[in-house]
């Protein structure tokens, strides 16, 4: 049901690392029209350490979460599961207009799917990317999301045409940007410069002009123990000629260990950190030679900051990135990844160009749109 008369009343939701900056400028242009929206922000605790959290808040602004559904780790199922258990009660008692979830993670589907079945409208920010690859857990928490979605926000033409070819009515389907480009633009001055980061990393030895960023954390690249191995293999080697920066996930930083893989990178010219708070990344990117990542966000965040991008995935739900920007898929192939690496090192890699909408306008286009839905919902009931 929706309120014609009072705010919008929406319940917003994060919960892993990769959420954060997305809802960071969702949060301040609702919260700036209070009299149009009452926004709460709910936490699910997905991701909860300083580092993977904390940090994040603190640097983009963003309100401390209304509820903390403190979930926590676990399987899958369990994350998921828990997740659903402890929001239900949440809506309950909130009984919000509309669920607005941003991006793939498990929190994403967790709380759509129980918004939808007690008859809220569910919102999805960032919809319609699709890598094709079902083998990913992020791809199959798209597909579900998207699909029970009433109303779904693209952050490239393609997300269109890939949600039409599941069903999906246009009319619910909006091309409103990248909202976290709009954080990448809102805090590109406020970037904190490479070399204060790289000073106060112990294991970088390098020059601090010339250097590289890694980050790896897919379950594909780190689970197997060899595709793990052969990966750091060759990124030992790519270090000899020009040296690296890891942030390292938790995920990660376990796997190796379990792995016995850390002698590898002990006296390369790798060097690890934990991980880094939003400014710091984005100084480090915006004045890296390359980028080499498995990560989504990193694949949008070169491409808007004209930096080269190494993708270590077989296939990108983003292809705008590679298309237009910056990107390049080379998948996992030690062949592949050192001719890709040579070519950006001989030629400054690929130019590109900013995809549309990649203004920081978004989060306003996706407020002024579901204002206009709400009211033509109210106008219909
Ligand atoms: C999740 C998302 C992934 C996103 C990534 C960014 C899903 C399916 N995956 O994967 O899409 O790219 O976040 O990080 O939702 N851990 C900590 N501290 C934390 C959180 C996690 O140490 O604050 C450790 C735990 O040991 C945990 C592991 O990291 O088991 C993985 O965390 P999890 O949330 O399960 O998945 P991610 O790999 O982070």
């Amino acid at each position: 049901m929706t309120h014609s008369d009072g705010p919008l009343r929406l319940l917003c939701i994060v919960g892993a690392r990769p959420n954060f900056m997305k809802i960071a400028p969702l949060m301040r242009v609702f919260r700036a029209r209070a009299d149009r929206f009452d926004a709460r922000l709910v936490h699910t605790g997905q991701h909860y350490d300083e580092a993977m959290k904390d940090a994040f808040f603190r640097q983009l602004h963003i309100p401390e979460p209304d509820i903390d559904l403190g979930v926590g780790s676990g399987s899958h199922a369990v994350q998921t599961a828990e997740i659903m258990r402890r929001f239900e009660p949440v809506l309950d008692e909130l009984k919000p207009d509309v669920v607005l979830v941003v991006g793939d993670v498990n929190s994403t589907i967790a709380c759509a799917l129980v918004a939808t079945k007690k008859g809220i409208s569910v919102v999805h920010v960032e919809a319609g990317l699709r890598s094709g690859d079902r083998g990913m857990p992020e791809e199959i928490n798209r597909v579900l999301t998207d699909q029970i979605s009433d109303l779904l926000f693209t952050t490239e033409a393609d997300g269109a045409t890939n949600l039409m070819r599941e069903g999906i009515a246009a009319d619910k389907i909006h091309f409103v940007g990248n909202v976290m480009i709009d954080t990448l633009l809102a805090n590109r001055e406020r970037a904190i410069p490479a070399e204060e980061t790289l000073r106060g990393i112990a294991g970088f030895a390098g020059d601090p002009a010339e250097f590289g960023v890694l980050t790896l954390h897919r379950p594909s690249n780190v689970d197997d123990p060899v595709v793990l191995r052969r990966l750091l293999e060759v990124l030992v080697q790519l270090s000899d000629r020009l040296p690296l920066v890891f942030p390292i996930h938790p995920r990660t930083r376990g796997r190796i260990a379990d792995a016995g893989l850390s002698p590898l990178l002990q006296g390369s010219r790798i060097a690890l950190t934990d991980p880094l708070g939003y400014l710091q990344l984005l100084g480090l990117m915006a004045e890296a030679r390359i980028v080499l990542t498995d990560s989504g966000g990193l694949q949008e965040e070169t491409t808007a900051l004209g930096v080269p991008c190494v993708t270590l995935r077989e296939n990108t739900e983003r292809p705008i990135t590679v298309e237009q920007g910056t990107n390049t898929v080379v998948g996992t192939d030690p062949a592949k990844i050192q001719a890709c690496f040579d070519d950006v090192m001989a030629s400054g890699g690929k130019s590109g160009r900013v995809p549309d909408l990649w203004d920081g306008r978004a989060a306003e286009r996706i407020a002024d749109a579901l204002l206009a839905w709400a009211s033509a919902r109210a106008k219909a009931a």
